[in-house]
């Protein structure tokens, strides 16, 4: 298959494009801001491997995602599917504008250029967390004035309805990790953000406090205890992105989420000692009382993430079992010594971003 793919320089997108390479017929396509950085991508393949990535240079918020007209013409006809990626992965209430710019312009120029390309499949990577407010996450689309946490899952629902609205030009399906982790065999995770960008806030924060040689005082992280953490391996979410030419029904919705999530104390319970932080302690949501000047601090630094330790949801996943039935990909099971060992490879070798 000749596969066009956004966001291959991301987190996710590098693991999916390996799969896709496994396959020798397959010809991947990338779109990609940073040439450079797509070029060490390219390099890190095998010579083979490496003569079936073709790089074109564009930005997403760009009508025809800023491809040239004679990159258009050349592509025209020659794409069998679409993985649009691609998108801004933050969580903060002020990047309104620049959220809706990647996420919803970005998905509505990608999905035009599809249809002129004559594209005949196009799959969306979503959120899981696009369920917002509600506490039960179903494989519907949700509705686009729904309550949301922040600007990401709105962005997320509304391009949901974007890509739907392309149903009757190409097939489209939808799919919706929620917590992208490192890998379930090595740990391994290229991301600063979501998890990651939580462990580095605490990090940051235990590095300060720890200057302060001889304090013995405890730092209070508020957290709904028994909510649950719904963490799934990258190499998880890539098998089952993978599957999706030969198996993915069109105007289908896909949760790659963890049946059995861990409760958010024991998630934390492993954070905390992956960061060797001992005065890091849990308090519950709805306890009575009050955080001094340094604990308002921490607990600021990482606000944007502490919606996703607020409540214990659920994601129905059917449709997602039903498509890794019969096939090598089995349904998750994340047991602790997994998540145990992932969090400890994010602080000790995440490129030293996570700094203890
Ligand atoms: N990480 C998670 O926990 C998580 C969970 C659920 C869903 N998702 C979804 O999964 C997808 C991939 O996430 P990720 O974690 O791999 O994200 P990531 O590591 O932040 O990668 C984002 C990718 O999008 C590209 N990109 C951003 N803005 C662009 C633009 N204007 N034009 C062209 N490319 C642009 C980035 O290119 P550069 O390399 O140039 O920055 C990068 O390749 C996203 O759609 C995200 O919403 C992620």
């Amino acid at each position: 298959m000749n596969i066009f793919l956004t966001g291959s320089t991301g987190f996710l997108g590098g693991k999916l494009i390996k799969n896709l390479l496994q396959n020798e017929r397959n010809e991947v396509y990338i779109l990609v801001r940073n040439v450079e950085k797509a070029e060490r991508l390219r390099d890190s393949f095998q010579l083979e491997e490496q003569g079936r990535i073709h790089i074109f240079q564009g930005d997403i918020t760009i009508p025809d995602a800023g491809l040239s007209k004679d990159d258009v013409e050349w592509l025209t006809g020659k794409i069998d599917a679409v993985y649009h990626l691609a998108a801004l992965v933050k969580f903060d209430l002020d990047l309104r504008d620049e959220l809706f710019a990647a996420n919803y312009n970005g998905t509505m120029h990608i999905l035009e250029l599809a249809a002129h390309l004559q594209v005949k499949k196009f799959y969306y990577v979503s959120t899981a967390y696009t369920v917002g407010k509600l506490s039960v996450g179903v494989e519907e689309l949700y509705p686009p004035e729904g309550e949301f946490n922040n600007p990401y899952e709105e962005s997320k629902v509304k391009s949901e309805h974007l890509v739907f609205s392309y149903r009757d030009k190409m097939d489209v399906s939808i799919f919706r990790p929620a917590i992208i982790v490192g890998d379930s065999k090595t740990g391994e995770a290229d991301s600063q953000f979501t998890l990651y960008g939580f462990m580095r806030a605490l990090g940051v924060f235990k590095r300060k406090t720890a200057r302060r040689q001889g304090e013995e005082r405890n730092y209070r992280l508020v957290a709904a205890k028994n909510g649950t953490s719904n963490l799934v391996p990258v190499d998880y979410v890539a098998d089952i992105l993978s599957l999706a030419p030969d198996k993915a029904h069109p105007d289908k919705i896909y949760h790659i989420t963890n049946p059995n999530p861990p409760e958010n104390i024991e998630l934390l319970k492993v954070i905390k000692e992956a960061l060797q932080f001992e005065h890091l302690e849990v308090v519950e949501t709805t306890g009575e009382y009050e955080l001094d000047e340094e604990e308002i601090m921490l607990n600021g630094l990482i606000d944007v993430f502490k919606v996703y330790l607020a409540g214990a949801l659920t994601f129905e996943d059917r449709n997602t079992q039903e498509l890794i039935g019969g096939t090598e990909v089995a349904h998750l099971e994340l047991r602790d010594e997994t998540i145990d060992m992932i969090i400890q490879a994010g602080c000790d070798s995440n490129g030293g971003k996570i700094i203890i």
